[in-house]
């Protein structure tokens, strides 16, 4: 079936190409009547403007790309939502690409919101290579990085201070008496995590309790990574009375193997996790984690990324380091006496 044109409307409503250049792009006051005529004829034609075209002609798509790694995850579920939503108040459509924890998938995205001439884009890093964001780069394309950081020097950064997080969260264990404390990390090549097993460590030394490596676990920041590893450590001979969980997905899935191995929490086990996604607040029992500030992070991401966009950003790239808070509920409580 034929696309329908700008002329096709026109023909129809006894117009010129003009009148109906001025009615879609609002260019120019046109009467009333001669503007219903317009629109009924787009409505009957059912005519859908020529995007690409339209973008070359104002120089933007006022569209905005965003790479999450792994959209099941409910922290970037629920980061997602908020910069779509700041985003398109400001104007701009955000196109969401999940990179699955798969650098080449990452990759492919890039060049896809490179060839659909986004104007900006917020990357959240999968790992991997990164040299495609340089492709970004030449093609004058800015990027903000979001939590998760990324040596680039042509980017502005956005980022969580992980490391007093993670003390934070370690700290609030030891003042209960706990001194067997584990440990289940996400991938440490990736910054959030390894700042906040740094965090975990200081606070140890600072009570004077030396790391024990066989209660620190790498795991994958997906619930079934959560449950597993808790299992491996609670059939360990490490016997911990406690864990410092990297985040909420991992942290409910600790919560199932601590129950499966008999024990209740927090009266046999304290938990703390960290992201605070909703679910958190209504786990049996409610978690006590550290909150990311979503709201925050979403908001300078944004207005960071749409300043660079719009020109008055200056050259100086910003890096901003934003703190997290400890949200104290039900999973935790004084070392008991096992
Ligand atoms: O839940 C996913 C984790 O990875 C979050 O803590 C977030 O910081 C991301 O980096």
């Amino acid at each position: 079936m034929e696309k329908v044109t700008m002329k096709d409307v026109a023909k129809e409503a006894g117009v010129s190409y003009t009148t109906v250049s001025h009615v879609i792009n609002g260019t120019r006051f046109v009467k009333p009547e001669t503007e219903k005529r317009v629109q009924d004829a787009l409505e009957k034609l059912d005519y859908r403007p020529n995007s690409v075209a339209r973008s070359l002609r104002i120089g933007s798509t006022k569209t905005i790309g965003l790479i999450v790694p792994d959209a099941s995850n409910l922290f970037f579920a629920e980061i997602s939502r908020k910069i779509e939503d700041l985003g398109f108040k400001l104007g701009y459509s955000v196109i969401l690409g999940n990179s699955d924890n798969d650098s080449k998938k990452q990759t492919n995205y890039i060049n896809t919101l490179i060839a659909k001439q986004v104007d900006g884009v917020i990357f959240i890093a999968t790992g991997g290579d990164v040299e495609v964001l340089e492709s970004l780069h030449k093609n004058n394309i800015p990027v903000v990085i979001a939590d998760r950081d990324v040596p680039l020097e042509f980017a502005d950064v956005v980022l969580l201070d992980n490391e007093t997080a993670g003390y934070e969260a370690t700290k609030h264990l030891l003042d209960l008496g706990h001194k067997c404390i584990a440990c289940i990390t996400g991938p440490n090549y990736l910054s959030s995590s390894s700042k906040r097993v740094i965090g975990y460590k200081r606070a140890l030394k600072e009570f004077g309790i030396p790391v024990n490596p066989e209660l620190v676990r790498s795991s994958n920041f997906r619930f079934d990574g959560g449950m597993s590893t808790m299992t491996d450590l609670l059939e360990s001979d490490c016997k911990p009375t406690a864990v410092f969980v990297l985040n909420d997905m991992m942290a409910i899935g600790a919560m199932a193997a601590i129950r499966k191995a008999g024990m209740s929490i927090p009266e046999d086990f304290s938990i703390v996790g960290f992201d605070d996604i909703e679910l958190s607040s209504i786990t049996t029992p409610p978690l006590t984690t550290i909150a990311q500030p979503f709201d925050n992070l979403a908001k300078q991401t944004i207005e960071l990324l749409v300043g660079r966009i719009q020109g008055d950003c200056g050259d100086d790239h910003k890096r901003i380091i934003l703190s997290a808070e400890l949200i104290e509920r039900e999973s935790t409580s004084e070392k008991g006496n096992r």
